[in-house]
């Protein structure tokens, strides 16, 4: 009786964590996946039009991102960054304009503020 419980129990209990795991592999389709995270295409004449301290857009890596929020708290004298905004600024991020790239934190906040892809020009 207790045998047949624990079988019974077992198979009912490895159904559900099988039928779980199909249930998210079925609902959460790649391709709606990936359309979500590449977000909207930034043209570089999109980009240009948010170059101000409180509307800042940076285009690093191929995304856009808007610092606006974040710029505030950056930790080098505002001159530094402010005149990335509006821009194509990978080198800047990556080098920090003095030959030395960022900590991984920074790259983790960036992502936070990603809005989108930097269109291809055409
Ligand atoms: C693209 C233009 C940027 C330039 C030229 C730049 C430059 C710098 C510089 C010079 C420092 C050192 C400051 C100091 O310790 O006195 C720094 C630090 C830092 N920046 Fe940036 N930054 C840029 C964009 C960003 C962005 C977009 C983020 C994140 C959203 C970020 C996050 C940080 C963080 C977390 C630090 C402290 C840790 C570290 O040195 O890596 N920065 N940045």
């Amino acid at each position: 009786m207790t045998r047949t419980l624990y079988i019974v129990s077992t198979t009912v209990f490895w159904l559900v964590v099988f039928g779980l795991g199909m249930t998210s592999a079925l609902w959460n389709p790649g391709e709606q996946g990936d359309a979500q995270a590449q977000g909207k295409a930034v043209t570089l004449a999109e980009l240009a039009r948010h170059a101000a301290p409180g509307n800042c857009w940076m285009a690093i890596r191929g995304s856009v991102y808007d610092l606006s929020a974040y710029l505030p708290a950056h930790p080098s004298p505002p001159d530094i960054v402010l005149p990335w905004c509006g821009k194509e600024a990978t080198e800047a991020y990556n080098t920090k304009t003095k030959g030395r790239p960022h900590a991984p934190y920074a790259d983790e906040l960036l992502a936070k503020y990603r809005i989108g892809t930097l269109a291809k020009a055409h």
